[in-house]
């Protein structure tokens, strides 16, 4: 029956608060319960805890669906399955969306995706960052192909909005078949172990088609898609700490692809010298240390925030401040496969120098290469276009380029690490680095291998010979001496070193060549 319509101030007034509460409280109580028991949290609960208390503002909290569907026509809470608005994380505009599952699972169908589709074109009208918080079903199976074409009216949005705004995703409950897509071509995929999972086909499907028998968590958990597939690139142990992790990123990033990334006061001395730094590198070279000990020895009150941690590990990406001044971390990582270029490591870094660039934060890479790995898994994977991913993305990134040579520098990954030639800006290299075509070792092997095979002593003979060999190429005084490197500096002298190049490089202009597009190997 028809409820009377009301005529005065205070019942319409109370219309409105009564249709609120209902929208807020749109799911049932065993659905939240559901939700509570499974250590998730709910849509609204999210938001909450994601932007600063207070700020959200919330958006089409009337809409509602009109499926004709007759079974679905008894129900049609208001707001559907998508609480979606505006807010502020630490003072700074963003837009959200977070998937109610506890409404028809979360699932996607023509309204959600028109809520969801506001917000990413107000974001990108005001250039504001878009996080979407995904716990969903997927298509909404009642609303058949519609469900599917709304999914590519995110996919637009998705596409529109990259390297204008910062995309972030976070991953909270399942987010399944063709739904993944949206998540991917976003800049940055938190996971949550054990409550979140994304996958093309479930358990279900693979062993019907393949025979394979395996778990939710094992096929697309977080750790799966942190550490085997690389598609998400942070794993949060809680939810909680995964929003937390989202409200720190966010802070390193500008709101848009026209503004410079936030300054932040800093408390450390620009000039502070670390003695650490000089007796870090092994006298060993072959002996590995960690590149993120340089790394916090180096930024800002040491704080290092890695991104894709658990991913191609010989390589790390991460974000930092420089006097305030956030900057993209790239480092080869000695500790983990000598710091070897593989296609994994290409992959990652490439995207985050690519992602860096768009967002017009300064780069600064740390080299200790011995080269790409060998192997004929690597050439037959493709290891030469997936390598020619991070050359590529080096060489077009126009932000500030600032490179440290700390040891190894061989062949080819010596001109991929931003070296000069791949147009970075200042090169540094302290006195352990070793800019060459390859190491002693083998490089003796081969140019003196008569020598060496018809020599009374050949051990003797093969160190005399590596002995002269780094003595005329393990240092960086070659590569010094035709200005590949600007300065050698004492390793301390690093972070002052950084500091006062990336000031000098804040009015850096760069002419680019009139074109579409340029083809980056994919
Ligand atoms: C409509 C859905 C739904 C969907 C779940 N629900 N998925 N309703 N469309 N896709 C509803 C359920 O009917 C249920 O309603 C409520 O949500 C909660 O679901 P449960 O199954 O009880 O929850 P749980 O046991 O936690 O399992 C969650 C789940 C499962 C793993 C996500 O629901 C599931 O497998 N759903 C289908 C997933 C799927 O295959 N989606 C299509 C993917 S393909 P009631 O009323 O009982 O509470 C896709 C294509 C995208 O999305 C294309 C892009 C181009």
């Amino acid at each position: 029956m028809r409820q009377k319509n009301p005529e005065t101030f205070d019942e319409k007034l109370a219309q409105l608060t009564e249709l609120r509460q209902q929208a807020i409280h749109s799911a049932s109580e065993a659905a939240v319960e559901k939700q509570h028991a499974k250590g998730k949290m709910t849509a609204r609960e999210r938001i909450e805890k994601l932007l600063d208390p207070g700020s959200f503002q919330e958006l089409d909290t009337f809409v509602r669906h009109r499926t004709s569907d007759f079974e679905m026509q008894k129900n049609r809470p208001w707001g559907d399955a998508v609480v979606t608005g505006y807010g502020t994380i630490d003072g700074r505009t963003v837009f959200v969306f977070s998937q109610d599952f506890t409404v028809f699972g979360g699932s996607l169908g023509e309204v959600m995706a028109e809520k969801m589709c506001k917000v990413m074109d107000l974001a990108a009208k005001v250039g504001a960052p878009v996080i979407g918080i995904n716990d969903s079903g997927g298509a909404r199976i009642q609303e058949g192909v519609v469900s599917l074409g709304a999914y590519g009216d995110v996919f637009v949005r998705n596409v529109r909005c990259s390297g204008v705004i910062p995309q972030i995703s976070l991953i909270m409950g399942p987010c399944a078949g063709g739904a993944v897509y949206s998540p991917a071509m976003t800049d940055f995929i938190f996971m949550v172990k054990e409550t979140s999972h994304m996958f093309i086909t479930g358990p279900e499907v693979i062993k019907t088609v393949t025979g394979e028998e395996v778990e939710f968590e094992e096929l697309g958990g977080a750790m799966t898609h942190n550490s085997k597939s690389g598609v998400a690139h942070f794993a949060a142990e809680d939810e909680e700490s995964c929003l937390e992790d989202a409200r720190f990123l966010v802070g390193f990033l500008p709101s848009n692809n026209l503004e410079m990334p936030p300054r932040v006061e800093p408390y450390d001395d620009p000039n502070r010298m670390d003695p650490e730094l000089d007796s870090i590198v092994p006298a060993d070279p072959q002996k590995p240390y960690d590149m993120r000990e340089v790394v916090a020895l180096i930024v800002d009150d040491g704080d290092f925030f890695e991104v894709h941690q658990h991913f191609a590990r010989n390589i790390i990406c991460g974000l930092a401040r420089l006097d305030g001044y956030p900057v993209g971390i790239v480092g080869n990582q000695p500790a983990f496969l000598a710091g070897v270029l593989d296609i994994e490591a290409s992959e990652k870094a490439a995207r985050f120098v690519r992602t860096c660039d768009a967002f017009n934060i300064p780069i600064v890479t740390f080299t200790d290469v011995p080269g790409f790995l060998p192997g004929t898994a690597q050439e037959w994977n493709g290891i030469i276009r997936h390598g020619a991913k991070l050359l590529y993305a080096f060489t077009e990134a126009t932000v500030p380029k600032l490179t440290v040579i700390t040891r190894k520098a061989y062949g080819g990954a010596y001109d991929v690490m931003a070296s000069k030639h791949m147009l970075a800006d200042f090169n540094f290299a302290w006195p352990t680095a070793e800019v060459a075509v390859m190491g002693p070792e083998g490089a003796v092997n081969i140019i003196y291998r008569r020598d060496i095979a018809g020599s009374p002593t050949p051990d003797q003979r093969r160190e005399k010979l590596m002995n002269d060999y780094k003595a005329r190429f393990a240092n960086p005084y070659a590569a010094a001496e035709r200005g590949y490197i600007d300065d050698v500096i004492v390793p301390r002298e690093t972070r002052p070193k950084l500091i006062t190049a990336l000031r000098t490089l804040q009015t850096k202009r760069v002419d680019q060549p009139k074109r579409k597009h340029g083809n980056i190997p994919l």
